[in-house]
């Protein structure tokens, strides 16, 4: 069940006080719906989880009370899910992807690497120092005058373009971390300049080919290094997240996972961008487990899956708009 917020469109972005109170507005309804589309009612649940972070908390707050309400009204045993856990385990809820498994983790907020040994256990690889590659997506199409998510719209753009037109740099080469603002600023400054439908259509083809080099150029380094730990065992590379629905990016990446003796795996595009059958499976796989969290869990604002690596090499400083890795 997925509901989507159109009244952030007028400001080109996601707004948290607008994010919150339609969190409010609609929540009872998508739960009713979600129940309904299941063919559940309350009495047929055996556990409640509910996303606690990372992310904007107005919203996150929303649904997480929500969770709890239930979970105690029911007397069920509660899970609270870290939101980047559900993109990790997104590809379990239509294929066998068995730990461990090389990930590529690639949003509108993330953008990293990491080696899923299991459940709660991911060791970060490459995670980017800038903007997510996501947002090099969206602020492209903004210029672009495309819309939010600006996704979608400009791989559509993209299709008439040639990705050959606009040399674009690769960020960082030679490092296994990534950097989407230089692109981000780039592109801006092209889109200006951009004046026919032809320019516009070869600066999108141009942005995607540039992201999706940069991913594929990470990934090939991060398949190195996970080689070297594992040897012959989880050769499987999964890319999750919304950014992972774009066919190009997806195309790139197999490519390279194929000449790299890598098994492949994408979740469908309805299990790449935000969806709650993500948290619901890394719910059900923490309960299998006997892993619940108490009914006061907090709502993180950050919350990253390798709190090691975070704490101890942060990708990024923390500022005005937060943790990206
Ligand atoms: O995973 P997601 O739904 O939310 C976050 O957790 O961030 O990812 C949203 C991001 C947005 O930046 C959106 O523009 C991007 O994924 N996205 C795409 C496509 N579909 C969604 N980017 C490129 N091509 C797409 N087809
Ligand atoms: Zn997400």
């Amino acid at each position: 069940m997925v509901a989507s917020q159109d009244e952030h469109t007028a400001f080109g972005g996601v707004v948290p006080e607008l994010a919150a109170r339609a969190h409010v507005e609609i929540i009872d309804g998508v739960i009713a719906a979600a129940l309904r589309e299941a063919g559940l009612g309350m009495a047929g649940l055996t556990g409640v989880a509910a996303t606690a972070g990372p992310g904007l908390v107005g919203g996150v707050m929303v649904g997480l009370s929500a969770g709890k309400a239930i979970a105690m009204a029911r007397g069920l045993p509660f899970v609270a899910v870290n939101h980047l856990e559900g993109h990790a385990l997104s590809a379990r809820l239509e294929a066998e992807a068995p730990f461990p498994f090389l990930l590529l983790l690639v949003s509108g907020g993330h953008c990293q690497l990491l080696a899923v040994e299991g459940l709660g256990r991911y060791t970060r690889l490459g995670a980017t120092i800038d903007d997510a590659a996501g947002e090099a997506f969206d602020k492209t199409a903004k210029a672009l005058g495309l819309g939010y998510p600006g996704g979608p719209a400009l791989e559509r753009l993209a299709a008439s373009g040639d990705p050959a037109r606009y040399p674009l740099p690769l960020a960082l080469a030679g490092r296994d971390d990534f950097s989407f603002s230089g692109l981000k600023t780039a592109a801006a400054r092209l889109a200006e300049a951009a004046d026919s439908p032809q320019d516009r259509a070869d600066l999108a083809a141009s942005v995607q080919a540039a992201i999706a080099r940069q991913l594929a150029d990470r990934s090939v380094r991060a398949m190195a290094r996970y080689t070297a730990t594992h040897g012959g065992a989880g050769r499987l590379f999964v890319v999750a997240g919304g950014v992972a629905a774009n066919a190009t990016v997806r195309r790139e990446l197999e490519a390279v996972a194929a000449a790299r003796g890598f098994g492949f795996l994408a979740p469908p595009l309805r299990y790449c961008t935000d969806n709650a059958a993500m948290i619901a499976l890394a719910g059900a796989e923490r309960l299998r487990a006997g892993v619940t969290d108490p009914l006061d869990a907090p709502a993180r604002p950050r919350w990253p899956l390798d709190q090691a690596a975070a704490a101890s090499a942060p990708t990024h400083k923390a500022g005005r708009k937060g943790a990206k890795a």
